[in-house]
């Protein structure tokens, strides 16, 4: 039996039993951006937690506040996707703003404005229902910052412990290895004690408009550089991060190049720059499943990677298919990890092939 069958085989056979408690330990999370192009969430059922991005920081109040045009799916996310999955968890991510996170830095520089910051946060969690927050995309580029995040987080936390009779999750979005630069280090300690989870961004280490060579842009491994998965888990976990805390992020989206010699067409093959999009932004796998129906398309997976990728002339297109995903799935419940958060699920096909994979993986395991 080919494994796609097997795991169709198995993935009937155990449905019944989808609700045995240690799958439902395992976080099966993912994003929901509301500027995507399905802003109304008909989301596959076998998520166990929801995070919708995202609110942001005001620069002139310090509150967190919703964009208008993203208000009305932000704030009736939770109660649509209860109906179908009442047992889900939704959480709201508050971006840190640009490159350095200049609006979160601003914020946490000053008592008042942190204070405003975590009120405002909790008040917009109750208000559209949300159990939880996430702190996404702050990337620490001085010492000073650094303290002031490590206050931030810590009366944060304080805040939310005090409401004793409904506390809210708290995870934070984090850079796939803890090393931001040769001297910048997240807090990982004040990490670890405030924060329910990371999940990391385990993709995006190579883009077309900055690499002229075709890449595994989420690479699980590679031998020939540290921007890869496997290494950026094993630095957080050296550095005190538990592995039961750490969420492996997967990318339902992938890039393209225009290689050089159609006949070159691997890992690491001459491109001269982006195809499809001018700009070389990502490609949702949604419309790469398009690319690889088109004649003469040529698909491979390569497991030194683990990446898949898609060839057509001078058409390059790496990405994470079923057999990249089950793998990363299976490392990060082997390597004992707390499960993982997909980016971002509406750019899975109309199948949910991606999603249904990584749930798969999960049943399976926890019954062989
Ligand atoms: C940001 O805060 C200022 C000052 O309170 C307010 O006038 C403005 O409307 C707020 N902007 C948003 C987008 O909430
Ligand atoms: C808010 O939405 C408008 C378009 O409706 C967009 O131009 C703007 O960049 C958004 N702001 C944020 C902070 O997302
Ligand atoms: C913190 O980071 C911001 C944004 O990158 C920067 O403008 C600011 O100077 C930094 N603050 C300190 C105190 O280093
Ligand atoms: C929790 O307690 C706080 C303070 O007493 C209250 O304002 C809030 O509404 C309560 N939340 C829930 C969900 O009961
Ligand atoms: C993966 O790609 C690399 C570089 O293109 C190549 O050297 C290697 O043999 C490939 N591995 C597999 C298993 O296909
Ligand atoms: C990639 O190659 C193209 C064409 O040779 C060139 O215009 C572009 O600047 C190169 N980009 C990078 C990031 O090297």
């Amino acid at each position: 039996m080919s494994s796609n069958r097997l795991f169709s085989f198995l993935f009937l056979l155990v449905l019944p039993f989808s609700s045995s408690s240690d799958t439902t330990s395992w976080i099966k999370s993912g994003f929901w951006y509301a500027g995507s192009v399905f802003p109304t969430p008909e989301i596959p059922t076998m998520y166990t937690h929801l995070h919708v991005a995202f609110a942001h920081i005001n620069t002139s109040n310090f509150e967190v506040f919703i964009n208008n045009s993203d208000e009305p799916y932000i704030s009736t996310f939770t109660k649509t996707v209860k109906q179908n999955n009442p047992s889900v968890i939704t959480l709201l991510s508050i971006w840190g703003g640009s490159d350095e996170s200049p609006d979160f830095f601003a914020m946490t520089s000053e008592f008042s404005r942190r204070k405003s910051f975590i009120t405002s946060s909790i008040k917009t969690a109750r208000l559209y229902g949300f159990q939880g927050l996430d702190l996404n995309g702050v990337y620490p580029n001085t010492a000073a910052n650094m303290t002031n995040m490590r206050t931030f987080i810590e009366e944060w936390r304080t805040t939310i412990n005090s409401e004793s009779n409904n506390s809210l999750i708290l995870t934070m979005g984090a850079y796939y290895s803890p090393m931001l630069d040769q001297s910048m280090k997240y807090p990982v300690e004040t990490i670890v004690r405030n924060f329910d989870w990371v999940h990391l961004r385990s993709y995006d280490y190579y883009l077309p408009s900055k690499n002229n060579v075709t890449r595994a842009h989420s690479a699980l491994y590679d031998p020939s550089s540290t921007r890869n998965t496997d290494y950026g888990i094993k630095e957080w976990i050296k550095n005190g991060l538990p592995a039961n805390k750490i969420v492996i992020g997967l990318a339902y989206h992938g890039y393209a190049w225009t290689l050089v010699n159609p006949n070159h067409n691997m890992v690491g093959s001459p491109a001269r720059g982006p195809a499809i999009t001018s700009d070389g932004s990502s490609i949702n796998y949604r419309d790469i499943k398009g690319y690889m129906k088109s004649d003469g398309a040529i698909l491979v997976y390569n497991s030194t990677y683990v990446v898949n990728y898609v060839t057509n002339g001078p058409l390059w297109i790496g990405y994470d298919d079923v057999e990249a995903i089950r793998t990363k799935v299976s490392y990060a419940k082997d390597k004992g990890l707390r499960g993982f958060a997909a980016f971002q699920i509406p750019n899975d096909d109309v199948d949910w092939e991606l999603s249904k994979a990584g749930y798969i993986i999960i049943l399976c395991k926890s019954l062989l």
